[in-house]
């Protein structure tokens, strides 16, 4: 689907206008066929669609209710475009045009909504699903349109990744694609050096599976670059549980495990279009978490690369392990802050469901700030707490630490763990996408699958 700036209004299949509470539309026939004689009120969200009979420009026109003028704001648009871009697609529509009554440039706004709301996974699908050729919008410019575009592709990018098999989508597979990248420098380490660094941690999670593990570290520095910052994304390509194997139903979804991998990955791609004065390292520890003769197993004790012992716990406790030494690894880059993000608990699931992600760390600002962030980007960040109480199960009797603790609070011990492997200086906040990441049911503007959740947010912070 092509996304243009239009100077002038032209014959096109379906005209797409707004309805404020409270207020006429730009249509004649709007106000009178539907505003009065319908009674459509323009509540936000509604929608209505007539044919025109030749009697405007149009074939059709499509109305959207934006509700109160002054409730009005990017997230609304985003929202608005994303309901208007269902219907077209219902009603296999090839080509419209948006004419809203408003005064700001929304256009990266709605951009977004576009592509959200276009978004199919229908590659292995025989038939494929409907999608317009080409929107135009009368109020916005390219520019903002453009970065919009820019965003709608990493999140495209993003949930396309992490909705492929585990079967294609391996670490070896990760690397690659993170080597395809133009204008960004990517050094891979496959096992061998993998273990040199001293990541035992990581390493024992992938040492069960015939897919061999791959570190990733790519890294894209703009003209003069104001800040440093590490994000680093959970690459479980596939999580079985490990020996501590998983139910039938729970390993369902598992593949999206890299999601956190899919983010970082999608926003390094949209990095080099955008150019931001910014340098910013993308780190993945990639594996696949399997049952095998050559599995780590309940009881053993491994070696982070900072040199603390953790004994484990439950082997479907792996996220936190590949983390703690990716953690240790950013930490050495002599970065002003370290963002993780990661599929990492069912306990944050339960607690935030699939609305919210939740986000900690060990700096009120940076956290603060993300969540700010998130808020404007069209995502839900909650802080959950980090009292050091959490971590008391977590105690080892023959180590520093064990993988897990508590069956309750787990969101919060997680954390505590991988803050184990921050260095006091480095300033870190860790995202647990585990219940936003990934739909079961169809949301809001997403459909069932991937959501490509923290890409936005990653991308307008790191560009801000
Ligand atoms: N990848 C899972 C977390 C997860 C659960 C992500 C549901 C998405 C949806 C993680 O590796 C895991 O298995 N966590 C365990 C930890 C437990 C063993 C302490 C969990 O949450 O059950
Ligand atoms: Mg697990
Ligand atoms: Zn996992």
């Amino acid at each position: 689907m092509k996304i243009k700036a239009l100077q002038t209004k032209a014959h096109t299949e379906v005209l797409v206008i707004n309805k404020f509470e409270n207020e006429k539309t730009s249509s004649e026939l709007v106000n009178t066929y539907v505003v009065e004689k319908d009674k459509f009120e323009g509540k936000f969200g509604q929608t209505y669609l007539i044919h025109t009979l030749g009697k405007e420009e149009a074939d059709k026109i499509l109305v959207v209710g934006f509700g109160k003028r002054e409730e009005f704001d990017d997230n609304k648009m985003r929202e608005a475009v994303s309901k208007a871009i269902k219907k077209l697609n219902q009603i296999k529509a090839k080509n419209a045009i948006f004419d809203f009554d408003v005064n700001c440039d929304y256009g990266k706004s709605a951009a977004i909504g576009a592509m959200i709301a276009d978004y199919a996974y229908d590659k292995y699908k025989s038939e494929k699903v409907h999608h317009l050729d080409e929107i135009s919008f009368t109020k916005f410019s390219q520019e903002e349109i453009d970065k919009g575009v820019i965003f709608g592709e990493a999140m495209k990018f993003t949930r396309d990744l992490a909705n492929t098999p585990a079967q294609i989508a391996t670490p070896a597979k990760l690397a690659e694609i993170a080597k395809s990248f133009n204008g960004i420098e990517t050094k891979i380490y496959e096992k061998e050096e993998i273990e040199k660094m001293g990541m035992g941690a990581y390493l024992a999670v992938g040492q069960g599976s015939v897919n061999t593990p791959r570190f990733i570290h790519m890294k894209y520095t703009g003209m003069n670059p104001k800040k440093r910052i590490a994000i680093i994304g959970k690459g479980i390509c596939f999580d079985s549980g490990g020996l501590d194997i998983k139910p039938a139903s729970s390993m369902l979804t598992m593949k999206d495990d890299m999601s956190g991998a899919a983010c970082v990955l999608g926003v390094m791609q949209a990095l080099v279009k955008l150019k931001p004065e910014i340098e910013v390292h993308g780190i993945i520890a990639a594996c696949e978490n399997m049952p095998s003769g050559s599995s780590y197993k309940p009881g053993d004790i491994l070696t982070a690369k900072n040199g603390k012992t953790i004994e484990v716990d439950n082997t479907d406790a792996e996220g936190r392990l590949t983390l703690a030494d990716a953690l240790c690894y950013a930490c050495e880059l002599d970065v002003d802050e370290v963002i993780d993000i990661a599929t990492l608990t069912g306990a944050c699931m339960v607690a935030l469901g699939t609305v919210a992600s939740g986000i900690m760390g060990n700096n009120e600002q940076l956290i603060k700030d993300l969540i700010k962030t998130a808020e404007s980007s069209g995502e839900k960040y909650w802080q959950m707490p980090m009292f050091k109480e959490y971590f008391n199960s977590m105690k080892s009797d023959i180590a520093d630490m064990k993988n897990t603790g508590s069956r309750y609070g787990g969101a919060s011990a997680a954390g505590l763990f991988l803050q184990n492997f921050v260095t006091d200086n480095v300033k870190w906040a860790h995202i647990d996408i585990a219940g936003t990441a990934y739909l079961e049911k169809p949301q809001n503007e997403f459909i069932a699958g991937a959501t490509g959740a923290g890409v936005r947010t990653l991308l307008n912070y790191v560009t801000k």
